[in-house]
C-alpha cells in the first residue's frame, strides 16, 4: 500500500529537525537527557489511567517470596520507579537501569516509598545483568522496557538466569496492534518517529510471542486495551510467567 509510506514520509517530514540532529549525531545525547524528565511525568499519568490493573498485577507478589518469607524483586529499566508504589510493604528491591539520567527521579520515588528496602542498584541494561548472581531473585519486574530493548530475546535469558527456580517474571508492556486494525496501521505510519523520539520504543513488537517462546514453565498473559490518549500504544500484554 503506498499510502503508508507516504503518510510516514509526512510524519518525518514534522520532525524533520530531530531527524538532522540525529544525522548530525546529537539526538541520542539530547534524547538520553531529556528522556528521564518527561518520562517522569508520564507515568504519572500512566499510573493513574491503569492503577486498576498494575494493582491487580502485582496483588500476588508476595506468593514469591522465599522460604523466609522475604520478596526480592529486581526490576529492569527501573525509570523513575514508577512501580514501587505497587510492590509489598518489606519487599527488597534491586534496581537495575542503563540511563543514568534517572537517578535524580529514581531517588525521588525511593523517598515516597519507604515501605521498600533499597537493596541496590545496577547501571546495566536488561541484556547482560552480569552483577546479579544466578538464581538470586524471587521476582522480576518489567513494565514498558521491552518496547525499546534491543533484544527482548537476551533479556528474557537473563530474566530467567537471575529467577531462582519457581520465581516469577511480571510484566506490563504495550505491543503491536491487530495486523488488520486501524491501530496497526497508524503503527507503522508513525513507527520510526515514535522510535526516535521515545529513545529506541517500537511500536510494532509482538512481544507475547517472545514469552511464548521463552523456557518459562508457565505464562499467565492477558491482552488490554490501554485507556491512553494516543490510539497506537492501546494495545497492551499484561501477567506473569514461572520459571
Ligand atoms: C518507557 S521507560 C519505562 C520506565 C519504567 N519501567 C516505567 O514503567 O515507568 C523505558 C525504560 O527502559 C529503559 N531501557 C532502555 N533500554 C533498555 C535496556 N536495553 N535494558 C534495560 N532497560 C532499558 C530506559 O532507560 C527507560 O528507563
Amino acid at each position: 500500500m503506498v499510502l503508508i509510506p507516504l503518510l510516514r514520509g509526512c510524519v518525518q517530514l514534522l520532525a524533520l529537525p530531530v531527524y538532522v540532529l540525529s544525522y548530525l549525531g546529537l539526538w541520542d545525547f539530547l534524547c538520553k537527557s531529556a528522556f528521564p524528565f518527561f518520562m517522569a511525568r508520564i507515568s504519572k499519568v500512566y499510573n493513574r489511567k491503569l492503577h486498576k490493573e498494575k494493582r491487580q498485577l502485582f496483588s500476588n507478589l508476595q506468593e514469591f517470596a522465599g522460604p523466609s518469607g522475604r520478596l526480592t524483586v529486581l526490576e529492569i529499566g527501573t525509570g523513575s520507579g514508577a512501580n514501587f508504589q505497587f510492590y509489598p510493604p518489606g519487599c527488597r528491591v534491586i534496581c537495575t537501569e542503563p540511563n543514568p539520567k534517572f537517578e535524580k527521579y529514581l531517588r525521588q520515588s525511593v523517598a515516597e516509598n519507604p515501605h521498600l528496602q533499597m537493596e541496590g542498584f545496577v547501571a546495566a541494561p536488561g541484556e547482560d545483568l552480569r552483577p546479579v548472581p544466578d538464581g538470586s531473585v524471587d521476582v522480576v519486574v518489567c513494565t514498558l522496557v521491552l518496547c525499546s530493548v534491543p533484544s527482548v530475546q537476551a533479556v528474557l535469558e537473563e530474566v530467567l538466569r537471575v529467577l531462582r527456580p519457581g520465581g516469577a517474571f511480571y510484566f506490563m508492556e504495550h505491543v503491536a496492534a491487530d495486523r488488520s486494525s486501524w491501530n496497526y496501521f497508524w503503527q507503522q505510519i508513525c513507527y520510526p518517529t515514535w522510535k526516535l523520539l521515545g529513545d529506541g520504543c517500537s511500536l510494532t513488537r509482538e512481544t507475547w510471542k517472545d514469552l511464548e517462546n521463552a523456557k518459562f514453565s508457565d505464562l499467565n498473559l492477558r491482552h488490554i486495551m490501554a485507556p491512553l490518549m494516543l490510539s497506537f500504544v492501546h494495545p497492551h500484554i499484561l501477567g506473569y510467567a514461572v520459571k
